[in-house]
């Protein structure tokens, strides 16, 4: 008896640990002949007339003027702030620090938020200016936020609890556009990643493919499985506003057929706004392989202050805290300052983009302290600037002004960033109505010669945010 006791208890030991592993489940990859063979349909099928980009349709038209957006990496990762996926890459400069993977996917018997309430998250968000929010449903690790029917996620974790279907209600509540980050490539998935791709020293030495026609096969059931995945979101929780795609990729394949995919994902949602991050075209008039992006917006802006007008529409995204933890939650709780804020948010609205700040939320599902206090403190602002930032127009010129500019018609607003010191001057062809303090509505006394409004501030105004001129012309 003792011994069949014994027997029973290694082999539930080993049954958890086996279900934790880099090649656990490899039956929920299973992808009927119906669903590759439509995948194989959508990429060898034409488009009859070309896929307009930015997205035409009426219920996308929000995106160019929404300003600010809350950016959420969350997943197994969080329990512990790692960096979501990359940190099971051995000896990679930015992760390695949960590998190898099977010490990562372990993580997962520990994510279980009993703390997760978003419409605290988004409350505090939507009063501090942000007009949409982008969660991490699937990083690359291949961990679904949702009880998808394939691959990994809480289906097997959490007893198939939705992680989603709340976040939803929570945005729609607080009058949020629901954005869903998505990561095509799935590190889980079996055989898309040789061995060698784990380890950041090896990832370059991996055997050609050498039989390209079964390669093929295997990319159209993986694209297969991505669909589907893309489908359950796009079917179960009503109207999504953003798609954030986030890299595919299948070895030896290098078209991805971005077009059909996103008409046939608009056939899902008519009204969506998705990213240029199926894949990347290279540009041939571009070696240097920036290359074309092809999408409703671009995010060429990856942790790197905007600089120039990128695409029609467009978005920077960037680490809002520390930075200790990459993309996911940073234990340290520390946060950029204001100043950092409001300089990216300015310097994306004066080139007409977005900003999308990124907060991991910890594994327990709570924001991080320094979460609520910023977005008070952000909050207070936007009660007398808002309207200089959320929803505002760019900048008449950047050469105009030696601080950054944005604008409503005739009304511009001078950004007075902490860092900015000495006397402002603005170009203009005529004397100005009013120059104005926007905090507080006080006139701001200038000169105007030869077409140049100058002032200077008095350090009494000056605050650690953004301090905001406004002047009607
Ligand atoms: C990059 C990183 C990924 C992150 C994303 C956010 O693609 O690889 O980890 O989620 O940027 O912009």
């Amino acid at each position: 008896m003792k011994v069949l006791n014994l027997f029973i208890f290694l082999f539930l030991g080993l049954a958890g640990a086996v279900s934790a592993q880099l090649n656990s489940f490899p039956e929920s990859y299973y992808i009927d002949q119906q669903d590759i063979g439509r995948a194989r349909k959508i990429i060898s099928t034409p488009l009859r007339s070309e896929l307009k980009m930015p997205n035409p349709d009426k219920d996308a038209q929000w995106f160019p003027e929404a300003s600010l957006g809350l950016f959420m990496h969350w997943g197994i990762h969080s329990v512990v702030g790692a960096q979501p996926s990359w940190d099971m890459i051995s000896n990679y400069i930015y992760g390695g620090k949960v590998s190898p993977p099977d010490k990562y996917y372990a993580l997962a018997e520990q994510f279980n938020p009993q703390e997760y309430d978003p419409g605290k998250w988004l409350k505090a968000a939507e009063e501090a200016g942000f007009t949409y929010a982008v969660l991490t449903t699937k990083h690359h690790d291949g961990y679904a936020l949702w009880p998808s029917k394939y691959g990994i996620g809480t289906k097997q974790y959490m007893n198939g609890r939705d992680l989603l279907k709340p976040y939803v209600d929570a945005c729609r509540k607080n009058g949020l556009k629901v954005g869903f980050y998505f990561s095509p490539r799935d590190w889980h998935y079996p055989g898309l990643m040789h061995p060698n791709e784990y380890d950041a020293l090896t990832k370059n030495d991996i055997p050609p493919v050498t039989d390209s026609v079964a390669n093929y096969h295997a990319y159209e059931k993986f694209l297969g499985f991505v669909l589907k995945q893309i489908e359950e979101l796009l079917t179960s929780y009503g109207k999504i506003d953003v798609l954030w795609l986030d890299g595919m990729y299948f070895r030896g394949v290098s078209d991805m057929h971005t077009e059909q995919v996103y008409a046939w994902i608009r056939s899902l949602q008519p009204g969506i706004v998705i990213n240029d991050r199926w894949s990347n075209v290279v540009n041939p008039d571009d070696p240097s392989g920036s290359g074309m992006r092809i999408g409703d917006f671009t995010t060429p802006f990856e942790c790197t202050k905007p600089t120039y007008i990128p695409s029609e529409w467009w978005e920077h995204c960037d680490i809002w805290t520390s930075g200790n933890g990459g993309w996911g939650y940073d234990k340290t709780g520390v946060f950029k300052p204001y100043s950092w804020f409001f300089e990216h948010l300015a310097a994306s609205r004066s080139l007409g983009g977005n900003f999308l700040p990124n907060v991991g939320p910890a594994g327990n599902g709570e924001m991080p302290p320094n979460f609520y206090v910023n977005m008070k403190g952000i909050a207070e602002w936007m009660e007398h600037s808002r309207e200089s930032l959320i929803g505002a127009g760019p900048s008449p010129g950047v050469g105009r002004s030696n601080v950054m500019i944005t604008s409503c018609g005739n009304t511009w607003y001078l950004h007075l960033l902490p860092q900015f010191t000495g006397q402002v001057s603005l170009k203009t062809d005529k004397w100005p109505k009013s120059v104005t303090l926007l905090r507080t509505g006080q006139a701001v006394a200038f000169s105007y010669w030869d077409g140049f409004i100058k002032f200077n501030l008095s350090p009494d105004y000056r605050t650690e945010m953004d301090d905001v001129v406004k002047v009607q012309l």
